[in-house]
């Protein structure tokens, strides 16, 4: 098997934005996308509410932009809300295009049906029943396969940027069923690695979750931006059987109540908005009902609806919480908040550039402006599409200029062992998702985050430790790059010093007067000549 693989373009994630960007640009590029495990596993697949997007007569894009906005908390950077709102028609033409199957008004019309999620004014969620994600990465990743341009690496894991000169050359790739560390070589190299949500012990995300991109992308010299922004999903099932098992948004959608253990609704004492109040409203206040009444969850009533229409709308919901015992058509589903969504992360321009040349990022790991201090239900799939799309047509137009890349050294592993104590690994793990989840979560203080900061650089130095000494697994670059992601959340936390969107502290409640970004910076920024 070869150690050194050369491709036009490095594609490193498998999700909507990864899969988008690579089948826009395999009619002119040679391009290797690369998976942890296998395709179909990111959080793209778990996707289930749906896609915002401009596609109702009665709907615009102003409105669109302006829920956008409001939902961002002042935070949003305006071009970016509109550049991506005036493309999202066209993205949902290209799905189309591709053969992705969008529920129906009924079975004899062509009539897309469109849902509801909190904080949009307007129908606009176009979805595959509660399953959207499920339709999406798999039309995308049959249409990859078949693609004799497309060479698709499973389980091979990033490890690092190859970055010389100021300029991107590839990356460090572990292959996980050799053992081994694999060069690959591009002219451009893509971080579509996903969100960092693993970070906090409870979460709806897939295990893969590790920001990733986002370490790598800051070890290579790159500024990341908004990092305190981690969006908690209001509803997760709450079972002890169900490991991350999301409970859309798009029930509140369609009439769900939030109920607390006493039965009561609660979600108008805190918001007009009522269920439909923006994702960090309504799990702020379930967290504060759970508080008050010293409660494990609070419930969500969908019952009022018939069973076949819960059939039609719901199929996947309905259908696991069966499995565990519960009848969503005559009882009301256990659910807590969980982390959800990485707001901030790399950042880019326009066409998914970062600050190092022949890099871009896109979807979850990128930094675009459009989410601000709270991501709009379903603008993230979105994302994925428009900057993919931007990204490819941009390295499209300057293929030809982006010059070979430079032949990097060897991996060298001629000082490193096994590792004999792999508990480390998993003890580390644990330790920094539950301080993360206790002092990093939806209510913080200066005081939980100092505490959190020293035990993040701790663990930091022991993980460096056990990097340089042993042999590189997918766990130990998990947990390195966990570690990385967890310190840029709670520094970036550290600086805001105001309450703002999903950035929520007891010591300054109050939000300032003029919005700003939270950028890092990392020490090497402008002079980058090491990988
Ligand atoms: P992902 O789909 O997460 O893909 C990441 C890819 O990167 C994977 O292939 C992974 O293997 C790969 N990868 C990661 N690290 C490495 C590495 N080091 N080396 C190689 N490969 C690597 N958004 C919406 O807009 N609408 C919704 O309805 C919706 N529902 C959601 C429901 C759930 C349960 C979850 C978890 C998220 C939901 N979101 C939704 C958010 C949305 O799904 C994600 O933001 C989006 O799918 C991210 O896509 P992506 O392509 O950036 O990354
Ligand atoms: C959901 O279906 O509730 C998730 C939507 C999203 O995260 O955008």
């Amino acid at each position: 098997m070869s150690h050194f693989h050369a491709h036009d373009v490095l594609v490193i994630g498998s999700g909507a934005a990864g899969l988008s960007l690579a089948l826009q640009l395999a009619s002119h590029a040679k391009v290797a996308v690369l998976c942890k495990s296998e395709l179909n596993e990111g959080a793209t697949y778990w996707a289930q509410g749906g896609i915002a997007a401009v596609l109702h007569k009665n709907d615009s894009i102003d409105a669109h932009v302006s829920d956008t906005l409001n939902a961002g908390a002042q935070l949003c950077h305006e071009d970016a809300v509109r550049f991506t709102v005036e493309h999202s028609s066209a993205s949902i033409d290209w799905l189309l295009a591709q053969g992705v199957q969008f529920s129906r008004f009924d079975n004899d019309s062509n009539e897309l049906h469109l849902t509801r999620e909190g904080g949009h004014s307007q129908r606009r969620i176009i979805h595959a029943a509660d399953a959207t994600g499920r339709a999406v990465s798999t039309t995308l990743s049959t249409k990859a396969k078949e693609h004799h341009n497309i060479e698709i690496f499973n389980r091979h894991v990033a490890i690092d940027l190859v970055v010389r000169d100021g300029r991107c050359h590839g990356a460090y790739v572990l292959n996980r069923d050799s053992g081994h560390v694999e060069l690959f070589h591009a002219r451009a190299s893509v971080l579509a690695t996903g969100g960092a949500n693993k970070a906090y012990l409870y979460t709806s995300n897939p295990d893969g979750a590790t920001g990733d991109g986002i370490a790598m992308a800051w070890r290579a010299g790159c500024r990341v931006a908004n990092m305190e922004f981690n969006q908690f999903h209001p509803t997760c099932l709450y079972h002890p059987k169900a490991k991350s098992f999301l409970i859309t948004e798009a029930i509140r959608g369609e009439g769900g109540k939030l109920l607390n253990a006493k039965g009561e609704r609660f979600m108008q004492r805190y918001d007009e908005r009522g269920e439909l109040a923006p994702r960090d409203v309504v799990a702020r206040a379930i967290d504060h009902e759970m508080k008050r009444l010293g409660s494990d969850c609070v419930y969500l009533d969908i019952s009022h609806k018939s069973s076949e229409f819960l059939l039609e709308h719901f199929p996947t919901i309905k259908a696991r919480c069966l499995e565990l015992g519960i009848d969503i058509s005559r009882e009301a589903i256990p659910v807590v908040p969980a982390a959800h969504y990485t707001c901030g992360g790399v950042m880019v321009d326009q066409r998914g550039r970062s600050d190092v040349e022949g890099l871009y990022a896109i979807g979850e790991t990128a930094f675009t402006g459009l989410h601000g201090a709270n991501r709009l239900a379903s603008n993230s799939l979105l994302e994925c599409l428009v900057y993919g799309g931007a990204a490819a047509a941009d390295i499209n137009s300057r293929l030809d200029d982006l010059s070979a890349p430079l032949i990097a050294p060897p991996w060298d592993e001629s000082m490193v062992t096994d590792s004999d104590e792999d508990v480390i690994i998993s003890h580390n793990w644990d330790e920094l998702r539950r301080f993360m989840w206790d002092y990093v979560g939806i209510v913080r203080t200066d005081k939980r985050l100092q505490r959190a900061l020293n035990r993040a650089a701790l663990l930091q130095q022991e993980i460096a430790e056990y990097y340089s000494n042993y042999k590189v697994s997918n766990d130990l670059l998990e947990l390195r790059n966990l570690a990385m992601v967890a310190e840029l959340i709670i520094r970036s936390a550290m600086q805001r010093k105001e309450s703002r969107g999903l950035h929520y502290t007891l010591d300054y409640p109050a939000t300032l007067p003029t919005a700003q970004d939270t950028v890092l910076v990392p020490d090497n920024y402008g002079h980058q000549s090491t990988s």
